[in-house]
């Protein structure tokens, strides 16, 4: 499995050759071409995260994972969708996900609507990794943390609109995770951080910190 970061909360998961895109913000990272891509997941409807979900959706015939009023939002786009709710595990190609609760706001590009925001679960060549989406610290983290027993965990960093440093390593421990890839950071003024400062928080605690610069690919 192959885990590259594409800037702000986008990732790009590899395996087995079917790649699959989590909040596909692409205006952070003009040259990425998104090809071969079976599935596109998306945790709100906020600019920065729906990012080119529908254009990549009809260039790659990919459809988009969200909470159902954001995926009906996308559907009417005309692209392929699969609306689901917070809850049970849905099966994939490529492994499962299973989208878990995130406390944010969510609102489609036309003000509309969009749901509830949400993270994800996925299990894939049996790793487990939680993608938070936006999201505070929250008591779902100890959930998170003793049902799906991720292994690795994306989490925003960047405060103002989601956790900050402090918080997000507290989530880390309430998660039991080994390792953390910080995201939501240094995109916008709003969310500068002083990134040494979570790794070095993070490393007081015993767990790993990823760093991925941009385009930078994990494993
Ligand atoms: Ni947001
Ligand atoms: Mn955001």
């Amino acid at each position: 499995m192959g885990i590259k970061y594409l800037g702000h909360s986008c990732f790009e998961i590899e395996t087995n050759g079917k790649k699959i895109l989590i909040d596909p913000f692409l205006e952070a990272n003009p040259e990425y071409k998104p090809e071969e891509i079976y599935d596109i997941f998306v945790t709100h409807g906020h600019g920065d995260h729906l990012g080119s979900a529908v254009e990549i959706s009809k260039t790659t015939g990919a459809p988009v994972t969200a909470i159902f009023e954001l995926a009906h939002y996308c559907s009417k786009q005309g692209i392929r969708t699969y609306g689901i709710g917070l809850g049970g595990w849905h099966n994939y190609s490529w492994g499962r996900a299973a989208a878990v609760p995130a406390f944010h706001s969510s609102s489609a590009p036309d003000g509309s609507y969009a749901g509830c925001p949400c993270g994800y679960v996925f299990e894939i060549q049996g790793q487990t990794i939680y993608h938070a989406g936006d999201t505070c610290l929250s008591s779902e983290m100890k959930t998170i943390g003793e049902y799906y027993q991720p292994d690795l965990a994306m989490l925003p960093i960047g405060g103002y609109y989601t956790m900050d440093i402090e918080q997000a390593v507290k989530a880390a421990e309430w998660l039991g995770v080994s390792a953390v890839i910080p995201m939501h950071y240094n995109t916008f003024d709003a969310i500068n951080v002083d990134i040494t400062e979570f790794e070095r928080q993070i490393r007081e605690k015993g767990k790993l910190p990823i760093i991925l610069k941009i385009n930078q690919e994990l494993g």
